[in-house]
């Protein structure tokens, strides 16, 4: 039996929150699961630990990071606490993502049983992944802005490298799953702006060359701003989508209005050596400590993290207890994509429905 080390960062704003839904219901798992053992080392990063220490992360942190298993993640970032160039001090993205090489950013946008989107779809209708470059890109100018008070620069950067091993993770994960909801066709489909610039174009190029080495996977390009409607028209079209950076951070929060919210998306970061597991939303410090946090996003990231780990069966207990909650009415998430009875009752009502499916 192997024991797994991870490293929990609460974050701001509801981070906290978050968090402890999330380790309360991974302990009713490892309670019920005797082979499945995790040991949790707390630290803090971000915006407050910013404010208090003059830097987002200490070196010993980022170390016992790179020594664990896995990293869980609440969101960071205070929208008041910035650097001289204006750009926020507690986010973590750069230091973490280029830190930990975690090229792949995997955000799957599902519509959840008992869950009333936005839009006219069912559960099962809207089942796709958002695969989002996650170490160059625009955000790589991160920090590294050119110009002065009258005008600034941001660098986008493409490489042959970085887009490759990408877009082979996106091809990998079509192969593991069943396809569209509509055509049951094993789909990838490239999204970026190929028709205005030249770093597209390149994107664009590899895709096409990668794409080639799986016959047994379709194919498809789309431009991001023809993308964006076709998210909300017709998403049940698609399967695994691959992007670059900045790209797939705005489509990614589109896909989630759609299905009720992004407090009901997770994410993985996942590179060759590193990983770790956060929700794709930031710290929302407008609904901050009122019991009003959508915990899903948090719990669905631990389960993402969960199969990193192998822990298939646990992965699968935790998803299961949270469909059946959505599904017997004790969790009810209420048009702006909050739990109608508070994030506390959210989370005991999935290890309720946890402790009846064992
Ligand atoms: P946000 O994602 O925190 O919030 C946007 C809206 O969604 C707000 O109305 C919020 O109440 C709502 N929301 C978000 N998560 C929710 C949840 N679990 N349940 C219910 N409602 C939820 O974006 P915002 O306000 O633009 O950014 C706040 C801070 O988060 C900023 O400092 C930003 O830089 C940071 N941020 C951090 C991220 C991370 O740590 N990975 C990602 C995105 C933003
Ligand atoms: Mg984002």
């Amino acid at each position: 039996m192997q024991t797994h080390e991870i490293v929990i960062i609460e974050g701001d704003g509801i981070g906290k929150e978050l968090t402890e839904a999330s380790l309360f219901i991974l302990k009713e798992i490892e309670k019920k699961i005797d082979s499945l053992q995790i040991n949790f080392k707390f630290r803090d990063a971000g915006a407050r630990f910013y404010e208090l220490n003059g830097t987002n992360i200490s070196h010993e942190t980022l170390e016992d990071i790179r020594q664990s298993d896995a990293l869980l993640k609440g969101p960071v970032g205070l929208p008041h606490v910035r650097f001289s160039d204006g750009t926020e001090a507690g986010l973590l993205g750069g230091v973490l993502r280029n830190g930990l090489d975690v090229f792949a950013n995997v955000r799957p946008i599902k519509l959840l049983p008992g869950v009333e989107a936005p839009l006219k779809a069912h559960p099962g209708e809207i089942d796709y992944v958002i695969v989002r470059e996650n170490t160059e890109g625009l955000y790589l100018s991160r920090g590294r802005g050119v110009g002065n008070d009258s005008a600034m620069t941001d660098t986008l950067m493409i490489t042959r490298k970085g887009t490759e091993r990408v877009i082979r993770f996106a091809f990998d994960l079509a192969r593991r799953r069943s396809g569209s909801p509509k055509s049951k066709t094993r789909r990838v489909t490239c999204v970026d702006k190929s028709n205005v610039l030249a770093s597209f174009a390149l994107f664009r190029e590899i895709f096409y060359e990668v794409a080639s080495e799986y016959p047994d996977i379709e194919h498809d390009c789309m431009y991001a701003d023809a993308a964006a409607q076709a998210l909300v028209m017709s998403p049940s079209d698609f399967d695994v989508l691959v992007m670059e950076n900045f790209l797939g951070d705005i489509l990614s929060d589109l896909g989630g209005g759609t299905i009720g919210g992004i407090g009901l998306c997770p994410s993985g970061n996942i590179g060759g050596k590193h990983a770790y597991f956060e929700p794709i939303h930031g710290s929302a410090p407008d609904i901050e400590g009122q019991d009003l946090a959508n915990p899903i996003s948090q719990i669905l990231s631990a389960g993402l993290m969960l199969d990193y780990l192998g822990e298939h069966k646990a992965s699968e207990l935790l998803s299961s207890s949270l469909y059946m909650a959505l599904d017997n009415g004790e969790l009810k998430i209420n048009a702006i994509g909050q739990p109608e009875r508070g994030t506390r009752h959210a989370t005991e009502a999935i290890a309720n429905a946890l402790l009846e499916l064992y």
